[in-house]
């Protein structure tokens, strides 16, 4: 048996999920494997967070636990200086152009910058991997040259009349999902580059207008667009540039993700990597594109047309929930991927992605 205090992050973050209905204090031993003794002190020794912890007694002797979050506590969660700026509307306007330039400041200062693309999270969904999805967070905390965006489907956010009965499949119910997501990835909003919603978040948008993902946004200042993505990134005087859509297929085989990844190339000019979510695959191809560029010389007079080989990456991005016993496996879908991919930006200007 393993005592309240050597509990470990991940622990505590089943406790945010566990608690958000009241449980009792046999309850809680048996979800954590402890002892009831003295669990009512060790449990209010946790550090919650932003949510509060609440006890009272019910007829049996038991008392009930519950967490609950207050709106004015999210101000208490505190944004690390960012190590990057942009040039985009926090609020998007219609019909603005969802361009996103990103600068990154010198002190950015190392050999190589990663940028994970976090995709099809369905934080909420009984499947959703959250140790796994925690030790990600700590290692993208841990390493100052990591960043990521968020792609899509980051709340199940599953309604009544979602397709396939997904409202059964919640482990937290939707209007919980927000702040506990919040509490998930509180160490890492200085390194959320921008967000777009998916389809689950398209579930509320399309019946009452409203996207949790806008709202997580909003909160802590983060770039958000809801529609696909240009991106350009200025790191140590190289520019990176990136297009990410959500995706909307239903495509079930490895080459019909692969060619829904890869349309935008036949209307973008180029682009050094296509990202794309929605299908919980892991897949990434890349291919040359032959460019025109005009090489200025110093003194402003010599110019030399060149042609050049440029790669250009075509990235299917994973998701995280499990594949068994949900509507994956039940569907008789080929076994899905978890975990992201991650885009390499050097500091000699060349680029590669990898999984
Ligand atoms: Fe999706």
């Amino acid at each position: 048996m393993k005592e309240v205090q050597t509990m470990k992050k991940k622990d505590i973050q089943k406790l945010y999920d566990f608690l958000s209905a009241p449980k009792t204090t046999s309850q809680i031993a048996t979800h954590l494997g402890i002892k009831t003794e003295n669990l009512h002190n060790l449990l209010f020794g946790l550090d919650f967070k932003s949510l509060n912890l609440f006890s009272s007694r019910i007829l049996s002797g038991e008392n009930l636990y519950f967490l609950k979050s207050q709106i004015e506590s999210f101000s208490k969660i505190e944004v690390p200086p960012r190590a990057w700026y942009y040039t985009a509307p926090i609020l998007p306007e219609p019909g603005k152009i969802p361009y996103l330039r990103i600068q990154f400041l010198p002190s950015v200062d190392f050999k190589k910058i990663t940028i994970v693309p976090i995709s099809d999270l369905h934080y909420g969904h009984e499947g959703f991997n959250d140790d796994k999805f925690i030790e990600y967070v700590d290692w993208i905390k841990a390493n100052k040259n990591v960043f990521c965006f968020l792609n899509g489907d980051i709340f199940e956010n599953a309604h009544p009349d979602s397709p396939g009965g997904a409202i059964f499949d919640q482990r937290v119910r939707p209007k919980h999902q927000p702040p506990m997501f919040i509490e998930m990835v509180a160490p890492i909003l200085d390194k959320i580059l921008w967000a777009q919603p998916g389809n689950h978040e398209g579930r509320s948008i399309k019946k009452a207008d409203i996207d949790p993902l806008f709202w997580f946004c909003q909160l802590f200042g983060i770039p958000y667009f809801d529609q696909p993505i240009y991106v350009d990134i200025n790191w140590k005087e190289h520019d990176f540039s990136l297009f990410c859509q959500h995706g909307s297929t239903g495509a079930l085989t490895e080459g019909g993700k692969f060619n829904m990844a890869a349309r935008p190339t036949s209307w973008t000019d180029f682009t050094m990597f296509y990202v794309m979510g929605h299908v919980h695959d892991e897949i990434t191809g890349s291919s040359i594109r032959r460019c025109r560029i005009v090489k200025q010389f110093k003194n402003g007079k010599v110019r030399e047309y060149m042609l050049v080989d440029r790669e250009q990456y075509i990235v299917v991005v994973p998701g995280w929930i499990e594949y068994w016993g949900t509507y994956a496996a039940r569907k008789g879908y080929h076994p899905t991927s978890q975990g992201t991919v991650a885009l390499h930006l050097r500091s000699s200007g060349s680029y590669e992605a990898s999984s």
